[in-house]
């Protein structure tokens, strides 16, 4: 017999679902509900979804028929559609899953635990209303203890990028206020996270009518020199010369950056919305370049968007070659409802999407892999994150430029601070030994042995 009532929740998509799970599991723990990891253990089983591409949400209707499959063997169980995906196909997912109790959009995770106790009785609790205020500012995310903090400072996008179905499933922008955002900070600081990451759509548009990004970026980073800040995503538009010095002034302000191009000719980008060329993008990345040495970059790619052709693609690569990106997430081409390139011609084959992304992905690995090799021979400071994947004996951890690093165990431990001599690289990991042990962090700089 079961005391207490337990949740169980699986994320799926973004950095910002993430951390919309923490707030959910925040409402729930005041609503009585204790988390589980074991679905089998679960009253509630929630899951929280992405609508991003279709592929994304191909998984989660796959997902969903494990759900279905547990209910019939606990029929008090009650199942839950949260986020994107439940703000996007709303009612439709209940006629096709009947067996969905829940649905709850982004904006609405308050009425939970009511949605809940009305799903008991019987009914079904749909919430996916949008709103031009929510930004859970009052609710403390349920955070179980870690290295890295994930901190929401702003909800909503309104860039209506043509492809992208977040406008729709996560509405207008909307900042929370600097002087909450700092008590969390204060917060995960106290509790001994080592890392914080601002998280929003765009970033780089935060307002919360006294204070923009850079403002922001600065006081959270002067909150504890010691706890590593990183924030992610960057839209080029907005990505402002005040913004660059703020993180080149301040050495726990991560040389990092994720600065989505999408694709390299004017025509497509101009389609999509962007509101930039490529050349305004090459032009911003040299500013970076110059003002932050040592920056990393990484980037967002789209290929096979209506009408690209092949010169349109040619000018993705070459893009990326100028560029010299130290990463990048690629992605075909998938058409959402309600977008305005849904009513644009998906016309570029499967097959082609497909070869041109491979084409990227491997255009990019070996510009990866170059970059990497330059850092033999260097020294890094590297956050310690715990036993390496593929050998017992070896620890992992990433730079402040967000690389991983692989090197043998040396009485060093996890959320300490090390220096790192790199001895071999790979498109995707460096690999060295240890030279110190920092239980505060070093000034996070690459210095030239
Ligand atoms: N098809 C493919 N990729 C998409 N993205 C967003 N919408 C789509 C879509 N409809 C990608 C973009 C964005 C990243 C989060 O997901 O590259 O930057
Ligand atoms: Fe989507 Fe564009 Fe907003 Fe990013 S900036 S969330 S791609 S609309």
């Amino acid at each position: 017999m079961q005391t207490s009532r337990n949740v169980y929740i699986e994320t799926y998509g973004c950095q910002m679902n993430m951390a919309d799970t923490e707030i959910v599991l925040s409402i729930m723990r005041d609503a009585g509900f204790t988390r589980t990891n074991l679905l089998t253990h679960a009253d509630v089983v929630l899951v929280n979804t992405c609508a991003v591409r279709d592929n994304a949400e191909q998984r989660i209707i796959g997902r969903l028929g494990d759900f279905n499959h547990y209910k019939k063997s606990h029929p008090n169980a009650i199942v839950g559609v949260l986020g994107c995906m439940a703000e996007r196909v709303r009612r439709n997912i209940m006629e096709s899953e009947d067996f969905v109790d829940l649905l709850v959009g982004p904006d609405e995770y308050r009425k939970l635990p009511a949605l809940i106790e009305a799903a008991k009785e019987g009914g079904k609790g749909i919430a996916v209303k949008l709103s031009r205020v929510e930004n859970y500012d009052d609710i403390i995310p349920f955070r179980t203890e870690g290295l890295s903090a994930w901190i929401s400072i702003m909800r909503g996008c309104d860039k209506f990028c043509t492809f992208c179905v977040v406008p729709f499933t996560r509405g207008r922008e909307r900042s929370r206020l600097q002087a909450k955002v700092l008590k969390e900070v204060e917060e995960v600081a106290r509790r001994g996270f080592k890392e914080a990451t601002l998280l929003g759509q765009n970033v780089n548009s935060y307002w919360d009518g006294a204070y923009d990004f850079p403002d922001l970026l600065a006081a959270v980073a002067d909150v504890d020199q010691s706890l590593r800040i990183r924030f992610m995503t960057s839209h080029p538009q907005d990505m402002s010369d005040k913004l660059i010095t703020t993180i080149a002034s301040r050495s726990n302000i991560c040389n990092y950056i994720h600065l989505p191009v999408q694709s390299g000719s004017d025509r497509i980008l101009e389609l999509m919305n962007r509101t930039y060329t490529a050349d305004h993008y090459l032009n911003l990345v040299r500013k970076i370049k110059e003002a932050i040495p040592g920056i990393s970059l990484s980037t967002d790619i789209i290929t096979g968007f209506s009408t690209e052709t092949e010169d349109d693609h040619k000018q993705t690569l070459d893009l990326l070659k100028a560029v010299e990106y130290d990463g990048a997430y690629t992605f075909k081409y998938s058409p959402r409802e309600n977008t305005k390139a849904w009513s644009m011609n998906d016309d570029v084959p499967e097959e082609v999407k497909s070869r041109r992304l491979s084409e990227v992905i491997d255009i990019q690995r070996n510009i990866s892999l170059h970059r990497n090799k330059t850092m033999i021979g260097q020294t890094v400071g590297v956050l310690v994150e715990g036993p390496s994947k593929k050998s017992a004996a070896d620890f992992c951890g990433r730079t402040d430029t967000n690389k991983m690093v692989v090197f043998p165990k040396n009485g060093d431990a996890v959320g300490d601070f090390i220096e790192v001599r790199i001895e071999r690289a790979n498109s995707a990991t460096l690999f060295g030994t240890q030279e110190y042990v920092f239980h505060q962090p070093p000034a996070f700089i690459t210095r030239e042995n």
